[in-house]
């Protein structure tokens, strides 16, 4: 049974007063809070065992060397992998895209190539293709978007052909909340030859996923958006694509020799497997740590649990700001089956900032602006949206607080 007072009493942070209300934290899909399991994670990991990883035979690296590979494993066996060779810690979603798109993208790709995104993605799996495509002179495009922030999966599936390399597509959208039929579209992908990159990091966090199920090449997600620190960040990638893809940066770690040949000024390199092969210099060994207790802390708590748990809030908040609130707007999909626990809203007058910004005076933190995806914003004919989304400490208490500073918002 998911019982959100006990999740609650774990978070220190929501303890705080701001502005002397309580705090309400709404910005979920930007960075969630931590535990206290995470903090002692953190903190037992640079108190007890602190020492570099791979690199000495002295207890410290050990032990450190130790946590942070088994950090890998917990990461793998939580999304489903077959081997924790296919986990590659990078700094989060952005990075991990940019490390497909470098790395496999640049010496697979030419012109005439294809690369299908989706209108709705975030500017981190739109951008880096974006990059390779000038470096390489293949193709971008867009699968549409309908008005109501779902995808066009009729039109998705229309832009593949015998030139499309890869799909890269959000499972979950980080300003509608829309889910993607990622299995389904991975299939499509497959059979056009295709290989499929999901962006988790608005689903891992919330909902199970598991890679082996939903048979894709390469998912990326954060930490942060997972109750664990900023600055880890997970790439997972079938082992063969690995083995056969370019490194993304140079340094120690990702080379097995270098070799200088001081006559002939030549130099020799070898890298190491996967996953090291990717993780070159010094990795973020306590913030794998802190993701592996964070991972820990979500197992217990189940991963249908805590999407069940955001499926319910997000049904009464919708509820109650539409029947509460007459100048507010939700956009997108208000049919909960189609989405999870993200709100993007408007109030008729007020920019998303004057609502963030009254929101906040009562200690209610959402996001305003356009969230770093543009291009669905313009199909909602919009500039910019608040943003409300949920997690696991959320409450219908809180819910509540929010839709009546809302209406009081609304006498302005
Ligand atoms: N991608 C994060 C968001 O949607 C930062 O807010």
């Amino acid at each position: 049974m998911f019982d959100v007072q006990r999740v609650r009493e774990d978070f220190p942070i929501l303890k705080r007063k701001i502005n002397s209300y309580p705090l309400i934290y709404f910005d979920n899909a930007a960075t969630t809070q931590k535990p206290q399991q995470v903090l002692d994670a953190e903190r037992d990991f640079y108190e007890n065992h602190n020492g570099n990883v791979h690199r000495a035979v002295h207890t410290l690296s050990q032990e450190a060397t130790d946590l942070y590979e088994a950090a890998r494993e917990t990461t793998a066996k939580f999304i489903g992998a077959k081997n924790s060779a296919e986990v590659v810690f990078v700094r989060g979603t952005t990075e991990a895209i940019n490390l497909v798109a470098y790395s496999w993208g640049i010496p697979n790709l030419k012109a005439g190539d294809e690369i299908l995104v989706s209108t709705m993605e975030h500017h981190s799996n739109i951008v880096p293709w974006e990059l390779a495509a000038k470096l390489t002179g293949c193709t971008v495009r867009y699968g549409k978007v309908h008005p109501d922030g779902t995808l066009d999966t009729a039109d998705f599936e229309g832009k593949f052909n015998k030139n499309t390399k890869l799909a890269s597509l959000s499972q979950v959208s980080n300003v509608s909340g829309v889910i993607n039929d990622v299995k389904h579209i991975a299939k499509v992908a497959h059979e056009h030859g295709a290989l499929m990159l999901v962006d988790g990091a608005q689903s891992v966090p919330h909902m199970p996923v598991d890679v082996a199920d939903l048979d894709v090449d390469f998912l990326a997600f954060s930490g942060h958006k997972m109750l664990g620190p900023t600055g880890i960040g997970v790439l997972y990638a079938k082992k063969p694509l690995l083995e056969q893809m370019s490194p993304f940066e140079g340094g120690g770690e990702m080379i097995r020799d270098v070799t200088v040949n001081q006559q002939t000024e030549r130099c020799g390199i070898s890298w190491n497997d996967p996953p090291w092969k990717f993780e070159a210099g010094t990795p973020n060994i306590c913030g794998a740590v802190a993701l592996a207790a964070a991972i820990k802390y979500l197992q217990h708590l189940g991963m249908a649990e805590i999407f069940q748990h955001e499926k319910e809030l997000t049904v009464y908040a919708m509820e109650q700001m539409l029947s509460c609130c007459t100048k507010l707007r939700l956009y997108g999909t208000t049919d909960a089956s189609l989405k999870c626990g993200i709100m993007p809203f408007g109030v008729e007058g007020l920019s998303s900032h004057d609502v963030a910004l009254f929101l906040d005076n009562y200690g209610v933190m959402i996001r305003s602006g356009y969230h770093c995806a543009q291009p669905l914003h313009q199909v909602f004919n919009l500039a910019s949206s608040a943003r409300a989304s949920f997690y696991i400490y959320n409450t219908k208490e809180e819910v509540d607080r929010f839709v009546k500073i809302l209406k009081e918002m609304e006498q302005f």
